[in-house]
């Protein structure tokens, strides 16, 4: 009897002091560790490129799927077998200690078909809508969850500054404060229950400047991307660490380092970044992930990478082995690490800090308890009632930037014409970072494209018309032309000039011939210049990268919902303004930071 109280007592006091008893357990569980195994839980390799046998040889702790890394049978059934056979090869090694499994999960499951696919950061944060975002976050994670994957690599806090980057559209706004508010309403969405299977670990990234860099200093071929964000203390502390800090004190559990240079340093490189600014300043708890090779773009071999990245604070390598495209080899990863840690060019308390970092996430995720998927999420996966809330994102995030009395049609209109590939492409919709890592034109997964949507939102007496090019839309009352970008993510979407593309203009030509109301929408991750072409439209909406649920833009077309979509980025009159201050009234921008019209 008397051995029972005492275990009472001590499950009351470890439920009163989570944290401490979690720390206790970390201590007591390093002490048992060796370094190979220490060494091991600092390595994260794409699937990819993992032998899964290395689990237990060489203890690696992290496994992620890079943008399109999918498994053979790519249903939710498939991904939660995946993930469970990897955890359980973790439980055959001598501590059994669980994996983490990191995905970009950016806008939805967005490698997984059948997903919810939401609209893009961009598209958020034009609804303003801090509880929306968290919604969207919360559906985002049972999603991710019903798959097993515990980790996402979001959100996103850049603070883009330079429509030319090809990850405007990741960021939510220009304004620091709406980054913040949008990103910590989505790191509380995903890690709501900390414990819970349906919790995952949220990834604050990329630190830090990521939307800063300068055109022309672009890294890996990249025109800007991950080039050189010169930024003053001044800018560090008023714009740049707002966001961060709001998700630190929101209990993030992860941050990725940023390809970027910070004035001329590269980030994964720099001790102030991580080890002063980040974990001491800002009293980071959690741990740092590198970027995908992004140890090995700092200058000197790969041996030297390893040790100023570490030493610099960064605390788990994304590695991740992609040996066939000019990677590294993970073996060689773990070789060079040991004789760093041998030679005492890493120390081990640095090495004991970054494990400790680790374990203590894992621990507080529930992974140690319970690390199989948990496949009572999987009746929701991608159902009605999760898009339904996506189709609530689509309509909020819509801008309309131009009526002339056109707008909401009536659904009783006698003939509609619509034109424009993004008219009914479910890929173009959507944008990056769906299926595959720069994304994919065509029917690529479940969902509603915008003609669809038109489609079922007129009434029987009403004739919807389609055809790519417009050439075909004599005789009907009104035309919608939908325009845009396909999709890219990344350096690969860096473009020096934002105009229309020929055929947009072309369809816009074959369109105007008709001399009926002509209603523009955009598809894009970024505004396009459209000054010399918005005269000769009726009305114009931005609609974003939207994701699967087309049918939240018809709602706006024929006033289902009354848009309340404002601009979180200025909209920039010519390419010669970028980068540039809005507030400079001699040089306005074409619309202002938070300009949207309603009905
Ligand atoms: C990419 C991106 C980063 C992503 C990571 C893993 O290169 O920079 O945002 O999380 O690699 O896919």
């Amino acid at each position: 009897m008397k051995i029972s109280k005492y275990i009472y007592i001590f499950i009351f006091v470890s439920f009163l002091f989570p944290k401490k008893s979690i720390d206790k357990k970390v201590a007591n569980l390093l002490d048992k560790m060796t370094m190979d195994e220490k060494i091991g839980q600092m390595t994260q390799v794409d699937r990819r490129f993992l032998n899964p046998q290395d689990i237990i040889d060489f203890g690696i702790g992290s496994i992620l799927s890079g943008g399109g890394s999918v498994p053979e049978d790519n249903s939710i059934e498939g991904w939660a077998n995946m993930y469970d056979s990897y955890q359980e090869l973790a439980q055959q090694t001598r501590l059994k200690i669980p994996l983490i499994y990191g995905i970009d999960a950016v806008h939805g499951h967005n490698n997984v078909k059948g997903a919810t696919i939401f609209p893009h950061n961009i598209g958020l944060g034009c609804t303003f809508d801090k509880k929306l975002v968290y919604k969207v976050a919360d559906i985002t994670a049972r999603e991710v969850a019903a798959t097993g994957i515990d980790w996402n690599f979001a959100p996103c806090l850049a603070i883009p500054q330079d429509e030319r980057w090809g990850r405007y559209y990741e960021g939510y706004s220009e304004d620091p404060d709406l980054v913040a508010d949008l990103g910590t309403a989505t790191i509380k969405g995903y890690q709501n229950k900390l414990g819970k299977k349906h919790s995952i670990a949220a990834c604050a990234k990329h630190f830090i400047g990521d939307g800063s860099t300068l055109w022309g200093t672009g890294d890996n071929d990249y025109k800007i991307d991950r080039g050189n964000a010169v930024i003053s203390d001044e800018e560090l502390y008023n714009k740049h660490l707002i966001p961060y800090q709001k998700a630190i004190d929101n209990g993030v559990l992860t941050v990725m380092a940023s390809f970027n240079s910070y004035n001329g340093l590269k980030c994964h490189a720099s001790g102030y970044l991580f080890n002063d600014l980040l974990k001491e300043e800002l009293g980071f708890e959690g741990f740092v992930i590198s970027d995908w090779r992004g140890i090995d773009e700092i200058p000197g071999d790969y041996k030297s990478d390893i040790i100023t990245s570490i030493n610099a604070g960064i605390d788990m390598v994304m590695v991740p082995g992609d040996v066939i495209w000019g990677g590294q080899d993970y073996h060689d990863f773990l070789r060079l690490f040991k004789e760093s840690v041998l030679e005492g060019s890493i120390s081990e308390e640095r090495i004991n800090d970054a494990v400790s970092r680790i374990l203590k996430v894992k621990y507080m995720m529930g992974l140690f308890d319970n690390h199989y998927a948990d496949r009572s999420y999987i009746d929701d996966f991608g159902s009605s009632k999760h898009r339904d809330v996506a189709r609530e994102a689509v309509r909020k995030s819509i801008v309309l930037l131009k009526n002339e009395g056109i707008l909401p049609l009536s659904k009783d209109v006698k003939h509609i014409h619509v034109a424009g590939l993004g008219a009914n492409d479910i890929g173009m919709q959507c944008g990056g970072w769906t299926m595959e890592w720069q994304g994919k034109l065509g029917d690529i997964t479940k969902g509603t494209t915008i003609l669809e949507g038109i489609q079922s939102a007129v009434l029987n007496n009403s004739k919807v018309t389609y055809d790519i090019n417009g050439e075909n839309g004599q005789n009907a009352d009104v035309g919608i032309i939908v325009i845009g970008e396909k999709p890219y993510a990344e350096g690969v979407g860096d473009r020096e000039n934002l105009n229309l593309s020929e055929e947009d203009i072309a369809t816009l030509k074959n369109m105007q011939k008709y001399n009926y109301p002509l209603i523009v929408i955009m598809l894009s991750g970024r505004p396009l210049m459209i000054s010399d072409q918005i005269n000769n439209w009726d009305a114009f909406l931005a609609a974003w990268l939207p994701g699967t649920e087309g049918d939240g833009v018809s709602d706006v077309l024929f006033g289902d919902y009354n848009p309340t979509g404002k601009l979180s980025f200025s909209w920039p009159n010519s390419i010669s303004q970028i980068p540039h201050d809005y507030q400079d009234k001699k040089n306005p921008a074409l619309f202002d930071y938070k300009y949207g019209l309603n009905y």
